[in-house]
């Protein structure tokens, strides 16, 4: 495994690493998602493709979710999976085979011609991610990863992502305390990305500090374990939240047009579809062509 990521970046995720499994949608994609990224691989392949080539679809993946790194996408794919965290790939990537692999470096560094990806300039045919944006800063690592991704894509490729976008209308984070109280909220992660969202408000700039959420969080709810007995959620998955109180994580949820706008040097956003889970309307799967 070649490591080309600086060190504080490649541990900041360790913790996500550690409680991967308590995670689940929307913060991963569930089985939906995948139906919908399926659904939009199968209408750009049909196009792509129509003489069923032998050679298997190059696609590089964003991060290491292994619900996208095990999909069947019904034809032979050769996939490869960078992620900036170590731990990242060791508890959570499904493994590597003659058709996968994994490596440690910055998306925002690709295509790196010298290390860890050789020969990575216009080499895939689809880029597949999910999340992704919200971990970076809007003003300068949106539009680096946009062209990042229009560099590594063929020209005539795809790259299918799954953001996270806040609501047209902001909510009141006192709301979404009414609503968790009045079990109106359907998990806790849902309520953790509702919350989050309405902490930063309409100022994409400025992102949200997680820590921000977990200050509020503490001041509302007396303990983990009411909130258990209130809801009937997993005391476990609530406990996740315990990750943002040291976290230096800021993230950055952009309106549908924020990031349509700034990608727009590099990428053209294709198709648009959405799912019926909860938020789903916030992480709708869009798929991109470079420009
Ligand atoms: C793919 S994203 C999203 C996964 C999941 N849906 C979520 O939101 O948590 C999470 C992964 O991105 C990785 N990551 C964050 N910034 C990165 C960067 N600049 N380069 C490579 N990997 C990065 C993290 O290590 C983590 O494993």
């Amino acid at each position: 495994m070649i490591s080309t990521a600086p060190l504080a970046r490649q541990h900041q995720f360790d913790k996500h690493a550690q409680h991967w499994d308590l995670l689940g949608s929307p913060l991963r994609p569930c089985a939906e998602d995948m139906r919908l990224m399926q659904s939009c691989f199968d209408k750009w392949y049909a196009a792509y493709r129509p003489a069923q080539s032998s050679t298997p679809l190059k696609a590089l993946l964003l991060g290491v979710t292994p619900e996208i790194a095990t999909q069947n996408w019904g034809v032979p794919v050769d996939l490869t999976a960078v992620d900036i965290c170590q731990a990242m790939i060791a508890a959570v990537w499904p493994g590597d085979t003659p058709t996968r692999r994994a490596l440690c470096a910055d998306w925002l560094e690709m295509p790196d011609t010298k290390l860890a990806m050789p020969g990575t300039e216009h080499a895939f045919d689809m880029i597949l991610a999910d999340g992704v944006f919200v971990l970076l800063d809007y003003q300068t690592s949106y539009g680096k990863l946009a062209r990042a991704v229009q560099r590594c894509l063929k020209g005539d490729g795809i790259f299918m992502v799954r953001p996270f976008l806040r609501p047209s209308v902001a909510e009141h984070w006192e709301n979404i305390f009414e609503e968790l109280q009045g079990k109106r909220i359907g998990s806790f992660h849902a309520f953790k990305w509702r919350l989050l969202m309405s902490l930063q408000g309409d100022d994409v700039r400025q992102g949200v500090a997680v820590v921000k959420a977990w200050e509020i969080y503490q001041r509302h709810v007396s303990s983990h374990a009411h909130l258990a007995d209130v809801t009937g959620w997993p005391v476990e998955e609530i406990e996740t939240i315990d990750a943002y109180q040291h976290s230096p994580a800021v993230y950055t949820f952009p309106s549908m047009d924020e990031l349509i706008e700034i990608v727009s040097p590099y990428l053209f956003c294709t198709s648009q579809e959405t799912g019926r889970y909860e938020l789903a309307g916030r992480c709708p799967m869009l798929s991109f062509k470079p420009l």
